[in-house]
C-alpha cells in the first residue's frame, strides 16, 4: 500500500514529533531523503503511512510515541561480518605492530587458521554465548539486520556448527540474520598444498550438507594470492548456482586478482573490500547488479594504504555499501557506528553516503527488498537518534545517540 491507497481502520504504532531520514532518495530528493516535522505509522510490523505530521490521517492508535524532535532512520544493516568465532588474535595484532605483515602471519599458519583451531575446539554453546554478546553490542548501536559468515570451520562439521549458531541467534534476538557459507576462506591443514582437492570437498560434501539443513542464504569466498584463485572460486560458484544460491566475494583486498569481474559475471550480490579494484572493474560494476561493499574497519586495523576507488565509483553512480567485517583478525571492531566514522575519515565518503552504505545499499548487498529505507510497505525497523544533524551519526563516536529502536514495529529491549 502507498500513502494514496485506502488507509486502514487502525494503526498499531504512531511515532510523532520526529524528523525522518527515509534514505529513499527516489521519493524524497533532499539529502538523507529527509522529511522534517514528520510522523510515521505502523501496522502489522510494516510501515503503513509516513509524511509530514500535519498530514497524519486521523486513525485510531493505542500506541502513540512522542519522538521529542529526534531523528528516525531505518534500522542499520551490517552486511558483512564473521562474528561467530572463538579465540583471540591479540598476539598477532602485537606481531603486526612489531613488523610482521598480515600476509606473512597467514603464510606461517597463523591468521585465519589460528581462529579455525579455536572455533573447531569450541562447543556450540560456547560459540553461541560469544556470538550473542557481539550481536547485542551491534544492536545497541542500532543494527537490526546482520550478515554472518562461516569460514572458521573449514570442515563440514564445524561449518555446520557455525551456521547453526548463526541460526540460533535469531531465536535469541529479534534481529534478522543472513547466513553466508565461506568455506573457501583458507585451505585447512587437512588439504595443505591441495586447494583444488579442498574445493572439491566443499562442493561434494560441505555445501550439499548445508543446503540439506537449510543453513545457507549465499556463498562467499576469498579470492586472493593467499586465498583461492579465480578458477577455484568459479568452480565453487557454479556449484552454488545449481542450488540457486547467490554468490559474493572477498575481492581485491590485497591485490587486483580479478575477483570482482567474476562475481559481476555471475550476477553476484556483492564484491567486498575492493581496495585494489581497477577502473575497468568499476565500469563493469556500474553495469551490474553487484554492490561493492567497503570495509573500512579492515583497512584501518591492517593500516592499509591502498584506498578503494571511491571517486570513480561515485562518478559512475555505483551504490556503495559498508560493513563492519567484524572478525578477530583484520577487523576486531564490533561497531557499525564506528564504520560510519571510518568510511568518512579514511575513504572520504560523505556522511550521507556512509549512512546510505549501512541502510539501503547494505540491503541491496544482501538482496533484501523490504528493509534499509523508510517507505510504505517496508519493515518497521527503526532507530531513534538523539542528534541535531544527521551527519552526527558519522561525526561522533563513543557517545551512543540511539535512544530507542523498533524491529517489525516492536520496541527492542536490550
Ligand atoms: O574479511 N579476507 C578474508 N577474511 C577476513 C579476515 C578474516 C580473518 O583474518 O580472520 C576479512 O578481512
Ligand atoms: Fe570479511
Amino acid at each position: 500500500m502507498n500513502n494514496s491507497e485506502a488507509l486502514p481502520q487502525t494503526f498499531d504504532l504512531v511515532i510523532k514529533n520526529i524528523h525522518l531520514l527515509t534514505m529513499d532518495k527516489k521519493t524524497h530528493q533532499q539529502a538523507y531523503g529527509l522529511i522534517t516535522d514528520a510522523a510515521i505509522a505502523v501496522l502489522n510490523g510494516e510501515i503503513s503511512w509516513l509524511g509530514q505530521a500535519a498530514d497524519l490521517p486521523d486513525i485510531p492508535c493505542k500506541n502513540v510515541v512522542d519522538g521529542e524532535g529526534q531523528f528516525l532512520s531505518p534500522g542499520l544493516i551490517d552486511c558483512h561480518t564473521h562474528l561467530v568465532f572463538a579465540g583471540s588474535r591479540a598476539d598477532e595484532f602485537e606481531k603486526r605492530l612489531n613488523g610482521v605483515s598480515y600476509k606473512e602471519i597467514a603464510e606461517q599458519g597463523g591468521g585465519i587458521l589460528s581462529t579455525v583451531n579455536a572455533t573447531r575446539d569450541a562447543s556450540f554453546e560456547e560459540l553461541l554465548v560469544l556470538a550473542q554478546k557481539r550481536v547485542k553490542t551491534l544492536m545497541s548501536e542500532g543494527v537490526t539486520c546482520i550478515e554472518i559468515k562461516s569460514g572458521y570451520g573449514l570442515n563440514t562439521e564445524t561449518e555446520v556448527k557455525m551456521l547453526k549458531v548463526a541460526q540460533a541467534l535469531e531465536q535469541s534476538f529479534p534481529v534478522e540474520i543472513r547466513r553466508t557459507f565461506l568455506g573457501a576462506h583458507a585451505v585447512p591443514p587437512e588439504f595443505k598444498n591441495n586447494p583444488d582437492g579442498y574445493i572439491d570437498y566443499l562442493i561434494t560434501d560441505t555445501l550439499p550438507t548445508l543446503v540439506e539443513q537449510d543453513l545457507v542464504d549465499a556463498v562467499d569466498g576469498f579470492c586472493e594470492n593467499i586465498g583461492f584463485s579465480m578458477e577455484q572460486i568459479k568452480k565453487l560458484f557454479d556449484a552454488a548456482k545449481k542450488y540457486n544460491l547467490p554468490v559474493k566475494l572477498h575481492a581485491e583486498q590485497l591485490s587486483d586478482s580479478g575477483g570482482t569481474g567474476l562475481v559481476v559475471d555471475m550476477e553476484g550480490l556483492s564484491a567486498d573490500h575492493v581496495e585494489y579494484l581497477s577502473e575497468k572493474d568499476c565500469i563493469k560494476l556500474s553495469h551490474s547488479v553487484t554492490i561493492p561493499v567497503l570495509l573500512p574497519g579492515a583497512f584501518h586495523s591492517l593500516s592499509e594504504t591502498q584506498l578503494p576507488p571511491i571517486k570513480i565509483l561515485r562518478e559512475l553512480n555505483v551504490p556503495m555499501a559498508i560493513g563492519s567485517d567484524y572478525n578477530p583478525g583484520s577487523s576486531p571492531l564490533c561497531s557499525l557506528k564506528l564504520m560510519l566514522s571510518l568510511a568518512c575519515t579514511h575513504f572520504k565518503l560523505t556522511p550521507e553516503e556512509s549512512l546510505l552504505g549501512v541502510t539501503c545499499n547494505a540491503a541491496k548487498a544482501l538482496g533484501l527488498k523490504n528493509v534499509g529505507a523508510l517507505k510504505v510497505g517496508y519493515r518497521a525497523d527503526f532507530c531513534l537518534w538523539d542528534i541535531k544533524h544527521p551527519a552526527e551519526l558519522s561525526y561522533t563516536f563513543g557517545i551512543n545517540p540511539l535512544t530507542r529502536m523498533w524491529i517489525r514495529g516492536q520496541t527492542c529491549f536490550l
